[in-house]
């Protein structure tokens, strides 16, 4: 069960940085219907990838870094910033969709700007952090860092 999550999240967050490229790649081409649903299937992988993460977060507690020292501060720092960006993700999606929604398009592109950055490096670092954990994670058997 643990592993089926934590797979789960992983493909559920790449999957969803994929379709973003996607998006982009869509709409650079003018094709404004497949940029909306490559963007809204990027949305629901994303909290996709938030529901697999928190249940396997309840059920199974934290695993944590039991790698080589010298790697143990990069770690931190890319899980830190790695968290803290996917919270900022959540609303920022959410606010430049809606924009998108009410037609306000120079505010909708201004701050896609900024999520696409954001999003593609919470993307990166989810699958960087589950293959470290795979290889050098402990069970804690807790819900704590
Ligand atoms: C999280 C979701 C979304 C992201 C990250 C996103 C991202 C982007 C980006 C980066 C651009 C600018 C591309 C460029 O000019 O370089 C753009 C433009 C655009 N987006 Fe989105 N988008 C999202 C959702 C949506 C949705 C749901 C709609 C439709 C309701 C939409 C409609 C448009 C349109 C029409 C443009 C072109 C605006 C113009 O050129 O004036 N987008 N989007």
């Amino acid at each position: 069960m643990k592993e089926a999550l934590g797979l789960l999240a992983v493909w559920s967050i790449v999957l969803s940085g994929i379709a973003l490229l996607v998006g982009v790649a869509l709409i650079k081409r003018g094709n404004r219907v497949a940029h909306h649903r490559a963007m809204l299937t990027a949305t629901v992988l994303a909290a996709l990838f938030l529901v697999f993460y928190l249940a396997k977060w309840a059920l199974h507690g934290t695993t944590a870094y039991g790698g080589p020292e010298a790697w143990r501060g990069a770690y931190y720092f890319v899980l830190l910033t790695h968290t803290l960006l996917a919270a900022l993700n959540g609303p920022l999606a959410l606010y430049v969709i809606w924009r998108a929604f009410r037609g306000e398009f120079s505010l909708h592109k201004r701050w896609a700007k900024v999520l696409v950055p954001v999003w593609l490096y919470v993307a990166l670092t989810g699958w960087l952090i589950y293959w470290v954990l795979q290889r050098y994670g402990t069970e804690t058997g807790t819900i704590a860092f």
